[in-house]
């Protein structure tokens, strides 16, 4: 466990030096998981360009855009190092497929968070597996829910530390390290979209929306998948 005074030394540490602190910590037991967001394009960045010993992922939930695909070959690319990819279990994809149909989703809350809990909850434990802290792009200003998120944390339900590093930064902090490293991007960011997932659940945002706003945009209910609800508060 982490004793408070360490946990201290991490919140107060520049972003480098708290990922590099947890993997001297932690050793071989560090993973990332990345959507490819902004975010998490400024920690892939960190992380490789430090050769920080952490294993980056990602959850191909079968749904992305071709903009994300194309994002993932340029990121690769660009760093030389890989970047594995999980996928949805093929069977529990066709049963609800052929169950509820195709774009389901959209009918009824319930079977949108079905299809997440497929495409992406049950990869995203399965990715997790053996891991000893999860690192994750989350920032406290992207929604009410992630407002309390501490930047370090224990989950109780995964038994690993939930990391999140950028908890702390602002839209602004975040653009201006994507400008100032010429980090890759997302071309949907240009035209109008600011938190991508998967395709049918991803919308543009019109001036003044919620950052938020295009995901999910027919549902009025929290706006989450899944990925985050159930980290217990921690620990110090
Ligand atoms: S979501 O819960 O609404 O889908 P969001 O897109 O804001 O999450 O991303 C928040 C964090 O969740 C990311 O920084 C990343 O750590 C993780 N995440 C979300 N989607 C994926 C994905 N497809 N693959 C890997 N990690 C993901
Ligand atoms: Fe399915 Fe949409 Fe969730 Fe993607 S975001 S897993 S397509 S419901």
């Amino acid at each position: 466990m982490l004793s408070p005074g360490q946990i201290q030394q991490i919140e107060e540490s520049t972003v480098p030096e708290a990922i590099g602190l947890v993997t001297q910590l932690f050793s071989e037991g560090v993973v990332f998981s990345s959507s490819l967001g902004q975010e998490d394009q400024v920690l892939t960045d960190i992380i490789f360009k430090n050769n920080l010993p952490v294993k980056i992922f990602t959850i191909d939930t079968g749904r992305l855009f071709s903009e994300t695909y194309e994002l993932l070959d340029r990121t690769t690319a660009r760093y030389k190092k890989n970047i594995d990819v999980f996928f949805p279990e093929a069977t529990a994809v066709e049963q609800f497929v052929n169950a509820k149909g195709i774009n389901s989703f959209y009918d009824t809350v319930d079977n949108r968070k079905e299809c997440c809990f497929i495409r992406k909850v049950k990869p995203l434990n399965r990715a997790l597996k053996g891991a000893k802290v999860w690192i994750t792009g989350l920032r406290a200003e992207q929604s009410g829910n992630r407002e309390q998120m501490p930047m370090i944390e224990w989950s109780d339900e995964k038994q690993l530390y939930k990391f999140n590093p950028l908890i702390r930064w602002s839209y602004e902090d975040m653009m201006e390290y994507i400008k100032q490293h010429n980090v890759p991007y997302n071309h949907l960011h240009d035209k109008g979209f600011i938190s991508i997932g998967c395709a049918p659940c991803t919308r543009a945002i019109e001036p003044g929306e919620d950052a938020r706003a295009g995901r999910w945009w027919w549902e009025t209910s929290q706006k989450e998948c899944g990925l985050h609800e159930s980290v217990t508060k921690v620990v110090v």
